[in-house]
């Protein structure tokens, strides 16, 4: 009989980090009090978006990297992760240096392992997203997302040939060679930290993760998955954008019934806590929309 090798998530040490320092300045002055990733999408913290998208991939370690004022209030709404069947870890961000600090910071965290870092602003939401963050998590070197944008000054932005391999990567180039943004989500191998030391402030004074990126492609070692249309990459810098993902998020779950992004309802289907830890989550939330939700989830799984 032919034996069956399945690859399994957990044997591969790939761990998370969700940047969510930043000052938000161009969400003040909502943000003059609050973190930005502590605003609402809709029935939940914008946080609840990117961990869902670390979750869906099979991460079990995160740590959140936050600004030193806003630590307590990441850490009273997440906790050590246990509730959720994981382990969290924070550490701070003094100042918003460049999203390549990440890889400085989270050194130690890392502990040589591979990664995958997401920006606490971005929101993934598609089909075939589950498959897509599996084929990334086996890749080699470096792989990241693009998504096609009207904008693409506004961010890091590659050039592809005409097979999807990338030619070059700039982060907010005047002039631009394609309308592929790079997205906030970035699986890199245990050089990522190496790299990260060596990258010097780019003009306007950031260590870009972009740097990074130009190493592994030097090496040919970055690949880029275009995000197909009718996938949604939303990120929530700007007052619009905050709104729109709101919306996005309050229309889909109306019309769906479904919760988009809850970390407890993916916690349990990835099979990190039972429906008896997932009913008592839903339960501490009972009053609120999303707590309903859960509890509807509940009963609909002990019906199934
Ligand atoms: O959203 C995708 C884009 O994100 C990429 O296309 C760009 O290549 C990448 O540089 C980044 O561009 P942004 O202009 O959106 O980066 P921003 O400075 O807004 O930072 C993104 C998030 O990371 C934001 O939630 C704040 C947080 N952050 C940012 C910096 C610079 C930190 O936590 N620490 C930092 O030092």
């Amino acid at each position: 009989m032919q034996q069956r090798t399945t690859v399994s998530h957990q044997k591969i040490d790939r761990k998370g980090i969700v940047l969510a320092g930043g000052s938000g300045s161009r969400l003040f002055p909502l943000t003059l009090g609050v973190s930005k990733q502590l605003l609402p999408i809709f029935d939940k913290p914008l946080i609840y978006y990117p961990l869902s998208t670390l979750i869906m991939a099979g991460v079990r370690e995160v740590l959140f990297i936050t600004n030193p004022q806003d630590l307590a209030a990441f850490q009273r709404l997440l906790g050590d992760g246990s509730q959720l069947g994981m382990e969290f870890s924070y550490a701070v961000q003094t100042e918003p240096r460049g999203l390549a600090d990440a890889y400085r910071i989270g050194r130690s965290f890392l502990a040589g392992a591979k990664s995958i870092l997401i920006l606490g602003d971005n929101i993934f939401f598609g089909h075939g997203i589950a498959n897509m963050l599996a084929s990334a998590w086996e890749s080699e070197g470096a792989s990241v997302f693009a998504s096609l944008v009207k904008d693409p000054h506004r961010f890091g932005v590659v050039e592809l040939d005409t097979n999807g391999k990338p030619i070059s990567i700039k982060e907010k180039p005047k002039v631009t060679k394609s309308r592929w943004a790079v997205t906030g989500l970035y699986f890199l191998d245990e050089r990522a930290c190496d790299y990260a030391d060596d990258v010097m402030p780019s003009e306007r004074g950031e260590i870009e993760i972009v740097s990074i990126l130009e190493r592994y492609l030097d090496d040919a070692e970055l690949s880029v998955e275009r995000l197909h249309r009718g996938f949604a990459w939303l990120d929530a810098g700007t007052h619009e954008s905050l709104h729109q993902a709101s919306d996005f998020v309050k229309t889909l779950q109306d019309r769906q019934g479904l919760l988009v992004s809850s970390p407890e309802e993916l916690a349990y289907r990835k099979g990190l806590i039972s429906l008896e830890a997932l009913e008592k989550l839903a339960w501490e939330v009972r009053q609120s929309s999303y707590g309903e939700a859960l509890l509807a989830l509940v009963d609909q799984e002990r019906n199934a």
